[in-house]
């Protein structure tokens, strides 16, 4: 077993410049606003124009950690591009990315595929890369991008969104070194599906939330087997992080995880219920920030909260350790740990994640639904134009453009 320290050394964020209250889209379906805000614990989504497709989200979030000080472009040996939201079935999202930044000929370029889980499954699979030594010193760049899209009418349209994140892993990070204990759960379950000739996902809701509490479960007691814990996750971790399709499902999965922990221990019921609602309060909430204000980012949701807890938390992180779990439908599941770095409040201070949601513009619901079903050509207005966007479809072939960019 090797004895380098590996993790997140840097954290990229982007979401599009437009959202959609969800208030308003609820008084327009008739549906009570509270049932949206306090029963699913949403308040806006964020929503992708016409001109902006998973490679534009992934790479506007990557090109936030290239070309500083920090990072080169040339020190990047390996791509990684989860998503849910594949442009094309054979040409990967990752290859797209790649030209857009500028990256090396010499990088391993691919996507990955398992719903919401896939951004932790590059996360993973880069870490052991690096730790294994067949990295050589360069870094992998993941990206987990995605646009979560219902039909519109649809019960799940409220848990919709938009956004990407791109983590940068290599030794000694200055973010979050993780630890190389997780534990992992895989089933095949139907649940959540976006068949080959569908733009929009299809989604049994209800199951949907059984499956991934089951999964927390079936993660939990791998991680418990493996990792031998000596304190449980609610008393070892300043903070806890949920795969959070919508905020209230991180309050669900936390109820889970306090009880898993109470039948582990062979306690009764006694305390659980104050216990759940303290260390909630505590270790949860208040990273839900983002994930009230973007929506649902399947791969990217859950290091969306990471980077809210980074920027938020600032100079409380260094040396504190935080617990994380993935869920993807289908299903695979996956909980891990981490501690933040020495220099970690310095790497979050530049993740800039309040200013962009600050600054998005307001949609109505019919501009939204518009948007929904746009025309491919589409072009954005003066000054709404990201660095890197979609321009549209030519000869079967998806063509961008981007803004110069540094180095
Ligand atoms: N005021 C406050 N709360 C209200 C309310 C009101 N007027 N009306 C309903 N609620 C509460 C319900 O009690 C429920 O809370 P609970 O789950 O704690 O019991 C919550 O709002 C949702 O109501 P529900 O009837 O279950 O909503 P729904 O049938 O619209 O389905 C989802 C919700 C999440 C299943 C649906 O949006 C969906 O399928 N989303 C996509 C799939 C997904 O995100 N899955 C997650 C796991 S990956």
């Amino acid at each position: 077993m090797t004895t380098r320290t590996v993790g997140i050394d840097d954290l990229g964020v982007y979401t599009p410049s437009h959202r959609l209250d969800l208030e308003e889209l609820a008084r327009s379906r008739g549906v009570d606003p509270a049932k949206i805000t306090i029963g699913l614990g949403v308040q806006q989504m964020s929503v992708a124009p016409p001109w902006e497709d998973a490679v534009t989200l992934g790479a506007n979030a990557a090109r936030r950690v290239l070309g500083g000080e920090t990072l080169q472009r040339d020190e990047i040996g390996m791509l990684l591009v989860a998503t849910e939201t594949a442009v094309d079935h054979a040409k990967p999202v990752g290859i797209f990315v790649h030209e857009l930044l500028g990256l090396p000929a010499s990088c391993r370029t691919l996507e990955l595929k398992h719903a919401c889980y896939g951004g932790t499954a590059g996360l993973m699979l880069a870490a052991e890369w690096v730790r294994s030594g067949a990295a050589r010193g360069r870094k992998a760049l993941v990206v987990a991008t995605d646009i979560a899209r219902y039909d519109l009418h649809s019960s799940a349209e409220f848990t919709q969104g938009a956004g990407a994140v791109a983590l940068v892993i290599g030794e000694a990070p200055r973010l979050l070194a993780l630890d190389p204990v997780s534990g992992v759960y895989a089933k095949n379950v139907y649940d959540f599906w976006r068949p080959l000739d569908r733009r929009e996902a299809l989604v049994d809701g209800k199951f949907s939330v059984d499956c991934y509490l089951e999964a927390l479960d079936g993660a939990l007691d791998d991680w418990v087997a493996l990792a031998r814990p000596t304190a449980p996750p609610a008393a070892a971790c300043g903070a806890l992080l949920y795969h959070t399709p919508f905020p209230k499902m991180a309050y669900k999965a936390h109820a889970r995880l306090m009880a898993h922990e109470w039948r582990r221990t062979g306690r009764g019921a006694d305390g659980l219920t104050d216990a759940t609602e303290q260390t909630y309060a505590a270790l949860v909430d208040p990273w839900l920030g983002a994930a009230r204000r973007i929506g649902n980012t399947y791969t990217a949701s859950l290091f969306f909260c990471l980077a809210w807890l980074a920027e938020t938390a600032g100079d409380r992180l260094p040396g504190s350790t935080v617990g994380l779990f993935s869920y993807g439908s289908g299903c695979c599941a996956e909980y891990f740990t981490g501690r933040f770095a020495p220099d970690s409040a310095a790497v979050a201070a530049r993740i800039g994640l309040g200013n962009m949601l600050a600054t998005r513009r307001p949609l109505s619901v019919e501009e939204y639904e518009w948007y929904a079903h746009p025309a491919t050509t589409v072009q954005p207005a003066a000054g709404e134009a990201p660095a890197i966007r979609f321009l549209g479809i030519e000869d079967h072939k998806r063509r961008y453009a981007r803004l110069e960019m540094h180095s």
